[in-house]
């Protein structure tokens, strides 16, 4: 068998491919990169996308899913899609920090809330990622829906989220996950789960039925300078917009990427 130059595609896909592709029209002699990209999808799968379909549009304007001028409403209305669709965690976000030798470092969290400018979760205050948090004073992270296929990525400085806004997501949490919380000496070393389960008895003991927040445990706000939603498409031609500003006070930028 021949080896394929497009990996995981099958030869004879490939040369369907670089065929089709040889035969387009440059660019600059067809009407508008809409019309070319319409034809590049005819020939590949003789379904005709023409901005009057809902799919056609999405090939030439920020529709749609993509349509706003508030990127928290688009996260928000993402995110409330894949509640209905996710088996687990619709929320979780895959957090990316750096440490203090420059080395990114990368975990799950779940998003708690999405605010007018901001994005909030919330962990321990001694764990490695708060201290790379703190460190660097920015994060990124990524969500990813395989059941959408979509993804969501989000960079910007981040701060503490402490007060009366932590106070109360720590209490609409479960009592088991309260005391958790004051158990956990979490990113530190544990000899054995029995010592975990021995802190959980004595905090119980101490703490009893209405724990306060940790002082050690709290949130985070990233309030983003650059987002970016991305939805598959068809053979790869995915679609990306990127949302920029200079500051928090500024207009965003929208830009459309190449996938
Ligand atoms: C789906 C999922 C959700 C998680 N949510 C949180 C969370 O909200 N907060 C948290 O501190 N850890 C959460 N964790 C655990 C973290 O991934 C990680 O193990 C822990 O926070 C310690 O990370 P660190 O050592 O980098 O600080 C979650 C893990 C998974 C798989």
């Amino acid at each position: 068998m021949r080896p394929s130059l497009l990996g995981g595609v099958p030869a004879g896909v490939g040369e369907r491919l670089c065929t089709i592709k040889g035969r387009l029209p440059p660019r600059r002699d067809v009407g508008s990169v809409a019309s070319q990209g319409s034809l590049a999808l005819h020939l590949l799968t003789g379904r005709v996308l023409s901005p009057e379909t809902p799919e056609g549009l999405r090939v030439t304007e920020r529709t749609g899913i993509f349509a706003g001028d508030d990127p928290f409403a688009i996260a928000r209305a993402w995110l409330g899609e894949a509640e209905r669709t996710e088996p687990n965690d619709p929320s979780a976000i895959a957090l990316a920090t750096v440490d203090a030798s420059g080395l990114p470092n990368v975990r799950m969290v779940l998003l708690k809330e999405i605010e007018a400018q901001g994005f909030v979760f919330y962990t321990n205050y001694e764990s490695s990622k708060a201290e790379e948090l703190d460190g660097a004073g920015r994060a990124a992270f990524v969500m990813h829906w395989k059941s959408l296929r979509r993804q969501v990525r989000v960079r910007g400085p981040v701060e503490r989220v402490e007060g009366p806004q932590a106070d109360a997501y720590y209490a609409s949490r479960s009592l088991q996950s309260r005391l958790g919380a004051w158990a956990s000496r979490q990113s530190r070393p544990l000899d054995s789960r029995g010592s975990l389960l021995a802190e959980v008895a004595k905090v119980t003991a101490r703490l009893g039925t209405n724990p306060p927040r940790p002082p050690f445990w709290g949130g985070y706000r990233l309030t983003p300078l650059e987002l970016e939603f991305w939805a598959d498409g068809p053979f790869r031609l995915h679609d990306r917009f990127r949302w920029t500003r200079g500051d928090v006070d500024s207009d965003w930028t929208v830009t459309r990427l190449n996938p």
